[in-house]
C-alpha cells in the first residue's frame, strides 16, 4: 500500500493530507464554526470516529432545542492514519463509516451532514480550539500476551493518552471534557487528570481540566443508534462543575426524561461501574462452560436446561454461550480492571479469581468446537486433515456485522492447526481483515494467529456472499452464528445443496431435535456444544 493512501472497505482510495492542507482545513472550519455560534449553537467535537463515536456524534448533531431547531454544530475528529482517514471523506459526503444493520443509522449521519448541516468531519487536532464541549471515543485495548491467560497482558492506553495531551494543548480552559471510552478504573483522576493539568500549567492555565466520564452501553447491530441514545447511562465529574456540565449536556443530547440518568460521585465509580457491568456478563457465560462440558458427557440438553431455568423470573438472565464471547468490550474490560488495580491504583496483592477466570474460559472456548468437528468427521470415516469444513458466521453474535474477537475466530484457527480447509459464509460481512489482514490486524504481531501452528493460508480466507456456492461439497457444516438466515435452514435442502452427507455441528443450540434426528436420518453426523442428548437422538434414529 503507498505511503499516503488510506482505503476505505469497499476499496476507494483517499490520499492522506498534506502537511499545507492543515491550514486550510482549519480556516474554513474556523468560518464555519462562528456561523454556527451565530445560531446559538454548542460547538461539540468527536474524537475518534468508529464504532461508538461516529453514531454518538451524530447522535449529538441530530439534537434540537425545545423550539425544535439544531443545537449543536458536531465535528467529528479523526487520526488521518492510513487505516482511520478514510472515515473523514466518507462521513463528509454523508455516508456512515461503520456498516450498521440498523436502519436509522445511514439516513441519520445523510440528514445531519446534508440537510440539516449540522455534523461534519475533520483531521486536524487544532478544530478542538473551538469545541465547548470534547467527547472522547478513541480505543483503549487491553492486549493480551497469552491464549487463555488474561493476566499475562496489559491495557494499550497509547492512543487514549495521545489524544488527551492533545486535547490538553488544544482547547479552552473552560471546555468540557467527556470520555466515554471505556478505561482502565482510575483513569479519568489518575492518568487523564495529571497529563492534562501538566499541559495546562505550561499554557499558564491555573484552572483544573473540567473532565468527566460516562461510558457507552452500545451495541451495534439492529438497535444502534436507540442502545446510545434510548438507554440508561451513568455519568460522573471530576469537580462539581463537570458534574453539572456533563449532567446538563447528557440530558440535552440523549433520551434522558424515559431513560434517566444515574450520577456518580466520583469517576472511578462510573469506570468501575462499566468494568463491572461487563464482568458480570463474562462471568455468567463463562459459567456455563463447565455444565455444557458436563451435558455433553451426559447426555444432557442444556438448550432445554437453561430454557427450563429461565422461567424462574430470578434467573431469567441466563444465557447458553457460544463457541466464545466476543465482541469489543466483554473479552477485554475485566482485564483493564485487573490490571488497573495494580498499575494505576498501586495493589501488589492478587485479590481477583472470577474475573480473570471467565474471560480465560470464554476466550478459549472455541478450542472445543475444533475437537467436536474432528470426532464427526472421525465418525463418518474423514480425516479432519484436508476436510473442507464451512463457518456459518464470521460475526460475534447473531444478525451483525462486527467480527471483533468473534468466537468464530478462534474456531477456525484451532481447525486449521488440525489441517482442515476454511470456508466461510456470513451475510453481514463483507472482509474477515482478522484473517485476511492477520500480519498487521488487530495491530502488526497482535493477531491471534501466533497462537496457533498453520496459519498462513488463512490470510486467503474470503467470506462467500452466497450460501449455496459456500455449502456445495462441504464435508463439515459448523452453525457457529445464529443469524437468522440459518434459523430455518431445512436439513433435506441443505444437504441437497452440498451433494453428500455431512458432519453438521451445532454451536448455539439451534438445531431442534426434529432435525437433529432428520440430519442423522440422511446419514450425516450430529455434535453440539451442550447438547449430550445428542447421542440419544443418534440411537433413536438408528434403531427407528
Ligand atoms: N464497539 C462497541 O460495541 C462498544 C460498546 C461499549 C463501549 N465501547 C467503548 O468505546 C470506545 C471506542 O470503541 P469503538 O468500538 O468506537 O472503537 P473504534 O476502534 O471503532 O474507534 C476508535 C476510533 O478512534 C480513532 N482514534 C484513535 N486515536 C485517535 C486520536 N489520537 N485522535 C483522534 N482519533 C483517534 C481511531 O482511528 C478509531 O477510528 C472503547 O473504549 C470501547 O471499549 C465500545
Amino acid at each position: 500500500m503507498s505511503e499516503n493512501i488510506s482505503i476505505s472497505p469497499s476499496g476507494e482510495k483517499f490520499s492522506l493530507p498534506k502537511p499545507e492542507d492543515y491550514k486550510v482545513e482549519y480556516e474554513n472550519l474556523e468560518k464555519r464554526v462562528k456561523q454556527e455560534r451565530a445560531m446559538n449553537r454548542e460547538i461539540v467535537v468527536v474524537m475518534g470516529v468508529g464504532f461508538v463515536g461516529a453514531v454518538m456524534a451524530a447522535i449529538v448533531a441530530d439534537t434540537v432545542d425545545k423550539k425544535g431547531q439544531p443545537s449543536k454544530f458536531v465535528i467529528g475528529m479523526q487520526r488521518p492514519s492510513k487505516r482511520s482517514f478514510w472515515k473523514i471523506p466518507l462521513l463528509n459526503r454523508g455516508i456512515s463509516p461503520v456498516k450498521a444493520e440498523d436502519p436509522e443509522v445511514d439516513p441519520m449521519i445523510a440528514r445531519c451532514v446534508n440537510m440539516k448541516k449540522t455534523l461534519v468531519a475533520t483531521y486536524t487536532y487544532e478544530v478542538l480550539k473551538l469545541a465547548d464541549i470534547v467527547v472522547v471515543d478513541v480505543q483503549c485495548d487491553y492486549l493480551k500476551e497469552d491464549l487463555g491467560n488474561v493476566r499475562n497482558g496489559h491495557a494499550d492506553m497509547e492512543a487514549l493518552e495521545a489524544s488527551l495531551a492533545v486535547i490538553a494543548e488544544q482547547i479552552r480552559a473552560d471546555a468540557l471534557v467527556l470520555i466515554e471510552t471505556t478505561v482502565a478504573p482510575g483513569t479519568t483522576e489518575q492518568v487523564a487528570y495529571p497529563i492534562m493539568k501538566k499541559i495546562f500549567k505550561k499554557r499558564g492555565i491555573e484552572s483544573d481540566p473540567l473532565l468527566a466520564h460516562s461510558y457507552e452501553r452500545v451495541m451495534p447491530g439492529r438497535n444502534y443508534v436507540a442502545s446510545i441514545r434510548d438507554f440508561w447511562r451513568v455519568c460522573s465529574g471530576i469537580n462539581e462543575e463537570a458534574k453539572e456540565r456533563v449532567v446538563k449536556f447528557l440530558n440535552e443530547v440523549l433520551n434522558t426524561d424515559k431513560f434517566p440518568l444515574t450520577v456518580m460521585d466520583r469517576p472511578i465509580e462510573s469506570e468501575t461501574a462499566k468494568i463491572i457491568e461487563n464482568s458480570y456478563r463474562a462471568t455468567i457465560l463463562a459459567f456455563l462452560d463447565e455444565w455444557s462440558l458436563y451435558a455433553e458427557r451426559n447426555g444432557v440438553d442444556l438448550v432445554k436446561v437453561i430454557k427450563a431455568i429461565k422461567v424462574r423470573p430470578t434467573h431469567s438472565n441466563i444465557i447458553f454461550p457460544g463457541p466464545g464471547i466476543g465482541g469489543y468490550c466483554l473479552p477485554k474490560d475485566g482485564g483493564l480492571g485487573v490490571w488497573a488495580y495494580k498499575h494505576i491504583l498501586g495493589f501488589e496483592d492478587d485479590i481477583f479469581r472470577m474475573t480473570p477466570m471467565a474471560i480465560d474460559i470464554n476466550d478459549t472456548r472455541g478450542l472445543h468446537v475444533g475437537q467436536l468437528t474432528r470426532d464427526a468427521l472421525r465418525n463418518m470415516g474423514h480425516p479432519i486433515a484436508s476436510a473442507d469444513v464451512l463457518i456459518l458466521g464470521a460475526a460475534y453474535r447473531e444478525d451483525v456485522g462486527d467480527t471483533r474477537y468473534s468466537g468464530s475466530e478462534i474456531v477456525i484457527r484451532k481447525l486449521a492447526e488440525m489441517g482442515a480447509e476454511i470456508r466461510v459464509h456470513d451475510p453481514y460481512v463483507d472482509h474477515w481483515w482478522e484473517f485476511e489482514q492477520q500480519d498487521t490486524y488487530p495491530g502488526t504481531g497482535q493477531s491471534k494467529a501466533r497462537f496457533f501452528r498453520n496459519q498462513e493460508k488463512l490470510k486467503e480466507i474470503h467470506v462467500e456472499p452466497d450460501l449455496k456456492k459456500a455449502l456445495h461439497d462441504a464435508e463439515a457444516v459448523i452453525f457457529a452464528v445464529p443469524h437468522e438466515a440459518y434459523l430455518n435452514l431445512d436439513p433435506d435442502e441443505l444437504i441437497d445443496t452440498i451433494g453428500h452427507p455431512a458432519a453438521i455441528i451445532d454451536c448455539f443450540g439451534i438445531l431442534s431435535d426434529d432435525k437433529i434426528r432428520r440430519y442423522f436420518q440422511l446419514g450425516c453426523e450430529v455434535k453440539g456444544l451442550g447438547r449430550g442428548h445428542i447421542q440419544r437422538l443418534k440411537e433413536e434414529t438408528r434403531k427407528g
